[in-house]
């Protein structure tokens, strides 16, 4: 399936900042809602074509994290790229394995850093919540001090249950800015959207095709006819529609326009059909659930 003709040019942007203990809002920053994830993307070619490819046909931000050890390639990529670096939106992750208190927060931030070598990360997220508990408030003040130094422009969390961000925000002075869940039309998660709607953080949509596991599902695909665009297409825009950032990983150059192509497509007239997908499917791992 093609993308549409009129191919989009820029993905919609969101406002995303941090909720301070007063209520109000800091550090508040401009993020592009539709991202390319890079998640499986060997740092060889595979990830600095897809960036490249990515770049020169709309998108405006890039997803990646150490332990998906590509984040040299992304910095290349944006390097190379014609666009200005304040053009390109950077999300880059906190391993889990170095969540380990406050210094080790620091130092990982640097490697990443030096790894991508690029100027600043637009936003960093702890990868799931530290696994020992003693830790977390540690993580948490060194991602405060990293944004308040300016290295990076935002903070968040990633696989946060309801009870990781109520935890947080008790002795936060900034909230996390998103928290990336895996979300897509089979596991929409009202409940943790809406936990994270009350942290002041906007959620993150990873693994919007369930990591292409529902690509070819009979009620995605009857939407998708009816539509006359991909079943990809519609999962994406269904996760855009909640308000989602939202991360399609492809390394493929046609799929990679495809999603991007997204944008385009109305649901507006699919809403219950789009529901009725929802069955709790988890594709990947999730934290969210764990102490
Ligand atoms: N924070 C976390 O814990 C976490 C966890 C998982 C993912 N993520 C982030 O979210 C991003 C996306 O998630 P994901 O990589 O797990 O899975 P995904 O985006 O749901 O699906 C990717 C899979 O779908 C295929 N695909 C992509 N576009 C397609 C299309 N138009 N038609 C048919 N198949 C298509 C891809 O194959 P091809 O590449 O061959 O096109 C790949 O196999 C990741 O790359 C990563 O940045 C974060």
């Amino acid at each position: 399936m093609q993308a549409p003709k009129n191919s989009p040019t820029k993905s919609p942007v969101l406002t995303i900042s941090h909720r301070t203990p007063d209520g109000k809002s800091a550090f508040p920053v401009e993020i592009p809602q539709l991202g390319l994830g890079v998640f499986l993307m060997k740092e060889d070619d595979e990830c600095g074509n897809a960036c490249a490819w990515a770049l020169e046909n709309g998108y405006r931000h890039l997803d990646t994290a150490a332990v998906y050890e590509n984040e040299r390639a992304v910095g290349a990529a944006v390097r190379a790229s014609e666009l200005g670096r304040e053009e390109i939106f950077v999300t880059t992750k906190l391993r889990r394995g170095d969540a380990l208190g406050y210094d080790a927060t620091i130092n990982a931030f640097v490697a990443s850093m030096n790894r991508l070598d690029i100027d600043f990360v637009d936003l960093y997220l702890v990868h799931a919540p530290p696994e020992d508990r003693e830790h977390r408030s540690g993580v948490w003040r060194a991602m405060e001090d990293l944004l308040e130094s300016g290295q990076t422009m935002a903070i968040g969390v990633s696989n946060y249950g309801t009870h990781h961000l109520s935890e947080l925000m008790e002795n936060a002075r900034y909230g996390p800015a998103v928290n990336q869940i895996e979300i897509h039309p089979w596991l929409q998660r009202v409940e943790l959207r809406a936990a994270t709607a009350a942290a002041g953080a906007v959620p993150m949509a990873y693994s919007p095709l369930a990591r292409g596991h529902k690509v070819n599902d009979p009620g995605l695909g009857e939407i998708a006819t009816r539509l006359g665009c991909s079943p990809a297409q519609v999962a994406i825009k269904w996760c855009l529609d909640q308000g989602c950032i939202t991360i399609p990983k492809s390394s493929n150059q046609a799929r990679i326009i495809e999603n991007f192509g997204s944008i385009e497509v109305d649901l507006s007239g699919e809403a219950e059909a789009l529901a009725e997908l929802d069955e709790d499917y988890l594709s990947g791992w999730d934290p969210t659930t764990q102490p």
